[in-house]
C-alpha cells in the first residue's frame, strides 16, 4: 500500500499568492501531476491541514477544483488556516468527513493500513489541541482498530521540534496523546503537517513525522527565540509505503524541474568534456 502525504497546501482564490509571492495553486496543481505520475500508482493521499491559507469558501471551492485531478482518493484533516465550516460546506458531499459533531475527525478501514485523521484545530489560534473530547474519540477508534496497522494523521506535530517559532504555536493535550499512543503498539506512524520541512522523531514508541509543504518551506533555524520566515526550498511531499514484511518506509518527494535522471554511467574525460 502506498500512502502519499500531502501538507500545507494554503490554496488561495483562483489568481491569488500567498503572501503576495507564493503561487500556491499553482503549486498544487504541479505537485498533484506529480503524484499522479508516481509508479506503482500510489493507493491513497492523506492531505494533513492548511488546506487553504484563510479558510475562505472560494479557497475551498479552488481546492476541491484542484483536488479532483487526482487519480486516487484523497482524505483531508483540517489545519490552523483552515474553517471547518467552510470546509465541510464545499466537502458536504464527502463519504468520510462526519456529517454531525463538531470535530473533523474519522477512521478509514477499507486499507490494509488503518487510518485515522484527527482534528487539532482551536478556532482563531495558531496552535492546535486535542482535548478530553477528541483524546476520548480517538482512544476508542484506537481500541477498534486494534491489531491493525494504524496510521494517525493530524496538522499540529506533537513533539518539539526545535523551530522556536513553530513550536511556541505547537499541540496542547501532547502528553496525554502520547499516554494513549504508548498503549496502541500497531500506530506504525503518525503524520504531520504544519511545520512545511520533513523532521522525525522516535515518539512515545512510534514513529512522528512532519512533511514538506507543496508551496513554501519554513526556514531551518534551529536558534531559539528567533522569528519566523519561509524560503521557496523545492516544494515536496511523502510517500509511505507499506508491505506486511517492512512496515511503513518513508521517502520525500520533491516536486520541480531538476537535472536528471542520469544512468550511473562513468563518462570519460572527452565525453565529459563534449557535455
Ligand atoms: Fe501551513
Ligand atoms: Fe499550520
Amino acid at each position: 500500500m502506498i500512502i502519499v502525504q500531502l501538507s500545507d497546501l494554503h490554496v488561495r482564490p483562483p489568481g491569488v499568492s500567498a503572501y503576495g509571492r507564493v503561487p500556491t495553486n499553482d503549486m498544487l496543481r504541479d505537485a498533484i501531476q506529480h503524484v499522479n505520475a508516481l509508479r506503482p500508482r500510489p493507493d491513497v493521499v492523506l492531505a494533513t491541514g492548511d488546506l487553504v491559507h484563510a479558510g475562505e469558501v472560494e479557497e475551498y471551492a479552488m481546492l476541491r477544483q484542484l483536488l479532483a485531478e487526482l487519480e486516487m482518493p484523497v482524505y483531508l484533516v483540517p489545519g490552523n488556516h483552515d474553517d471547518r465550516g467552510n470546509l465541510r460546506k464545499i466537502f458536504a458531499d464527502s463519504d468520510y468527513l462526519p456529517v454531525a459533531g463538531e470535530f473533523l475527525h474519522y477512521r478509514v478501514d477499507d486499507y490494509p493500513v488503518r487510518l485515522i485523521g484527527l482534528d487539532t484545530v482551536v478556532p482563531g489560534e495558531a496552535g492546535g489541541e486535542l482535548c478530553e473530547r477528541r483524546l476520548a474519540w480517538l482512544e476508542d477508534a484506537l481500541a477498534e482498530a486494534s491489531g491493525c496497522p494504524t496510521v494517525v494523521f493530524m496538522h499540529h506535530p506533537p513533539f518539539r521540534t526545535n523551530i522556536d517559532h513553530m513550536d511556541v504555536i505547537g499541540l496542547e493535550g501532547a502528553d496525554a496523546m502520547g499516554r494513549l499512543v504508548e498503549r496502541h503498539p500497531q500506530i506504525e506512524r503518525i503524520l504531520c503537517g504544519h511545520l512545511h520541512r520533513p523532521i522525525q522523531v522516535r515518539w512515545r514508541g512510534t514513529l512522528a513525522s512532519t512533511a514538506p509543504s507543496t508551496a513554501h518551506q519554513v526556514v531551518l533555524d534551529l536558534r531559539p527565540g528567533t522569528e519566523g520566515a519561509f524560503a521557496l526550498e523545492p516544494p515536496g511531499y511523502q510517500v509511505h509505503v507499506w508491505s506486511r514484511d517492512t512496515g511503513i518506509v518513508s521517502h520525500t518527494a520533491h516536486v520541480g524541474r531538476f537535472d536528471g535522471p542520469h544512468p550511473f554511467v562513468e563518462l570519460e574525460p572527452a565525453e565529459e568534456e563534449e557535455r
